[in-house]
């Protein structure tokens, strides 16, 4: 397609770094993932690049996700997808661990790599041990005619266009973007109802548009990310679809601001955690508007009276009382697609301390973009 443009023409620009540039071109790379691949009328996605009939699609009894680093993370949103909308059980695990505990290959499960570069080894590996095993594996992977493209069976191209940064941005939402494809699929040729699937038809096809609406607010942000980068330790919060946001989030603000940022369960927080929240430890925290907001507003409370700072990432509607926080709204879609939304603004927060704190942003220290060696 026209992203996948040649990376040696690919230039910063304007942007004062890569990530910047990667950040802000989200509203046109998320539709290029989604381009051709939603079907209005019965509610679905198509994915000839699967190269799985209907058939083989109701064959799976169960999805594992495997990937690295943020692909890690982005799988753990993508296996909440698969499990809620094809009612498949699914679950994410580092890839670079598989290999190592002889795991169990399954011919009824369906593997999935996640990979922007297609080039790292310890998700190549995985694949490599499925496949031995007789296992089918699919790529949701970036980089056309990777190493890890050409060894699955089967894939997703993500059509983000070259990714320099070290810090996913681009490519990672359209990771997720490609778990929501693959999840109306899977649901659709299974229970999904036409209008469940049409209603996420519709809610991928505002997302872009909800993606630059929150990247047009990044100046409200700035002043906020400058007080977290102050703080030496910091938490980030979320329940159920929220909690591997929170796990993305810690992580960019640990690989560019290089401030220790811890992500935990939102519920798991009062069984060890709150022992360390005080005025010097922020939360970062992700109140959604769904079944959970309620009990995610009693932690905040909690939070709250040991004056630990609070930013919450949330929607206009819900109300945090008499919670002292400063709270980023971003714009309602269908709670299934919540997850990419409240990981922009986590993007934005990290980029921005680490920019305060006057790091090189797109070259972290001792971290490299693909990880090719063992
Ligand atoms: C490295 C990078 C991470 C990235 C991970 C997976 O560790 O520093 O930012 O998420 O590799 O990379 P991949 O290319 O497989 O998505």
């Amino acid at each position: 397609t026209e992203m996948d443009i040649d990376a040696s023409a690919y230039d910063a620009g304007d942007h004062e770094s890569y990530m910047h540039k990667e950040m802000l071109e989200q509203p046109v790379t998320a539709q290029a993932v989604l381009r051709g691949r939603l079907d209005e009328r019965f509610g679905t996605a198509h994915l000839g690049g699967l190269d799985m009939d209907a058939r083989d699609l109701r064959a799976v009894r169960r999805v594992k996700i495997l990937g690295c680093g943020s692909a890690y993370y982005v799988g753990q949103m993508g296996a909440a997808l698969i499990e809620e909308l094809a009612r498949i059980p699914a679950d994410a695990e580092a890839a670079s661990e598989f290999r190592y505990r002889d795991p169990v290959i399954e011919p009824d499960t369906l593997y999935v790599a996640v990979s922007q570069s297609g080039e790292t080894i310890d998700t190549l590996l995985a694949v490599q041990e499925v496949r031995r095993k007789g296992g089918r594996c699919v790529g949701l992977v970036n980089v056309v005619g990777s190493a890890i493209a050409r060894e699955c069976d089967g894939g997703i191209y993500l059509h983000a266009g070259p990714e320099v940064a070290v810090a996913s941005t681009k490519a990672l939402t359209n990771m997720f973007l490609g778990f929501a494809l693959l999840a109306l699929q899977l649901g659709r040729v299974r229970d999904l109802s036409i209008a469940d699937g049409k209603r996420l038809v519709a809610g991928l096809e505002k997302l872009p548009g909800q993606i630059e609406e929150i990247l047009a607010g990044e100046d409200d942000l700035v002043a906020v990310a400058k007080s977290l980068a102050e703080a030496r330790s910091l938490f980030f919060i979320g329940r159920v679809r929220g909690f591997p946001v929170a796990r993305e989030g810690a992580q960019k603000f640990k690989e560019i601001s290089y401030r220790h940022a811890e992500a935990y369960q939102t519920s798991e927080l009062k069984h060890g955690p709150l022992a360390l929240i005080d005025p010097e430890v922020p939360t970062v925290a992700l109140v959604p508007r769904d079944e959970l907001t309620e009990r995610n507003i009693g932690a905040l409370h909690e939070i709250d009276a040991r004056q630990g700072p609070l930013v919450v990432i949330t929607h206009a509607e819900v109300d945090l009382g008499e919670i002292g926080a400063r709270r980023i709204d971003v714009p309602r879609n269908e709670p299934e697609l919540d997850p990419i939304l409240l990981t922009i603004p986590l993007q934005l927060l990290a980029y921005h301390a680490a920019q305060h704190l006057g790091h090189d942003i797109d070259k972290p220290r001792n971290l490299a973009k693909s990880v090719t060696v063992e």
